[in-house]
């Protein structure tokens, strides 16, 4: 390249000779380049060399924090549920709650079958099988020594299966070993494990219109709910339950907007287990969806791992074991998202730590009657068991 400008020629007259078609083709771009700058005064270069490369930077590292703050620009909310008003007192009888809802009583109720697939939730699956067992007809479970994610994993319900005796004569257990395809998306395992899940419900024997309730483990149909379904006719084939929405234990209320559990009126050969979106009708304050509560910080680790977001674990101090006994004591978001909402002024609404709860009222009967050995979910007891 010619260095011939830089001597020659009056600065002013470089941008003119690269206009005028001089040197070589080298130079020539070279000397546009310089000739840009050159127009540019301070400002602009700390811009172009210092808050730019930042910029790209903070991207590099937030970037799907930014995704997710900028939601409401890329994604419009879902079709909103058509909402049932729900009614209940402990003192009304079946037959006022049907007509409350419009609906008729029955002569007998319906049989209900419940269907979930295991992970690791022990103590969620206690206090759920104890919540619903006087309704369920089947507890369904199926457990696969894979998580979503292709981690193997131990057999966690096998392992603990005395203390669910009192389940025993209405179980239906089955396992599958998983596939352990390494960088498949984790979504394709949780597929496969649900597919083998319907069959596992089939064998439970389900029949023509019983109900099915699916829902994952955490998230658990109130007793009166699934009684009142199965006493009562004229609701949809498909109802999905709104649920209230915790995090960590009952302490961190979030909001009543969880929705993907949903009861069944079972058709052969077409109802499949799923668990996402399947009908628009969904019946307010049916029952409670805990996420991670978990009783020991080993537990949380794992579940972060075998989890189909894994993409969330952006860095390795994630899963320090102080700092998530940290973000639980604080309420705040393990993976340090936003909120996930359609709305910038739900996701401000919702920036920061999840207010404290105190109130351990209308939660699952069997957290009360064991308070003492479910300290960890109740108010006040943010603390969790290391190891
Ligand atoms: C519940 O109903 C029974 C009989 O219908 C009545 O004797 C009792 O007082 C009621 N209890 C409450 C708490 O309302
Ligand atoms: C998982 O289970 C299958 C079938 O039971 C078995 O063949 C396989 O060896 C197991 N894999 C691991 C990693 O435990």
């Amino acid at each position: 390249m010619s260095d011939g400008y830089y001597n020659s020629k009056k600065t002013d007259d470089i941008c003119d000779d690269v206009c005028g078609q001089e040197g070589s083709r080298a130079g020539k771009a070279f000397s546009r380049v310089r000739c840009i700058l050159r127009g540019l005064d301070f400002k602009t270069y700390i811009i172009l060399f210092t808050i730019i490369p930042i910029f790209i930077f903070g991207i590099y590292i937030h970037g799907q924090k930014l995704t997710y703050f900028l939601r409401p620009l890329w994604q419009s909310p879902p079709k909103p549920f058509q909402i049932l008003p729900h009614y209940y007192h402990e003192n009304t009888s079946m037959e006022t709650l049907c007509s409350l809802h419009g609906w008729k009583h029955r002569d007998t109720p319906r049989r209900v079958f419940d269907a979930v697939l295991f992970s690791n939730e022990v103590d969620m699956l206690t206090i759920r099988w104890k919540e619903l067992y006087p309704y369920i007809t089947q507890f369904v479970i199926l457990e696969s020594n894979s998580t979503f994610t292709s981690l193997p994993k131990p057999l966690v319900f096998a392992a603990n299966r005395k203390n669910f005796e009192f389940v025993e004569p209405r179980l239906t257990y089955g396992n599958i070993g998983g596939r352990f395809k390494r960088g498949e998306n984790p979504f394709v395992e949780e597929a496969y494990q649900r597919i083998a899940l319907d069959q596992l419900i089939r064998l439970a024997g389900i029949e023509e219109d019983d109900l099915l309730i699916m829902s994952d483990v955490d998230e658990i149909p109130s007793a009166h709910t699934i009684n009142l379904l199965r006493w009562c006719d004229g609701y949809p084939p498909v109802l999905h339950l709104q649920l209230r929405d915790y995090l960590y234990s009952f302490e961190y209320f979030i909001d009543s907007k969880s929705w993907r559990a949903s009861v069944h009126r079972y058709k052969p050969e077409k109802t499949r287990y799923a668990h996402f979106r399947q009908g628009d009708v969904l019946l307010a304050d049916s029952g409670w969806h805990c996420s991670f509560c978990f009783r020991r910080i080993s537990e949380f680790v794992f579940k972060m791992k075998a989890y189909s977001h894994t993409d969330r674990v952006r860095f390795s101090h994630y899963l320090n074991p102080a700092r998530i006994q940290d973000v639980i004591c604080r309420g705040t978001d393990l993976f340090d998202m936003f909120p996930e909402e359609y709305t910038f002024r739900e996701i401000i609404a919702k920036l920061g730590p999840i207010p404290r709860s105190y109130s351990a009222v209308h939660l699952p009967a069997h957290l009360i009657e064991k308070a003492e050995s479910y300290k960890y979910l109740l108010p006040g007891n943010c603390l969790r068991e290391s190891g």
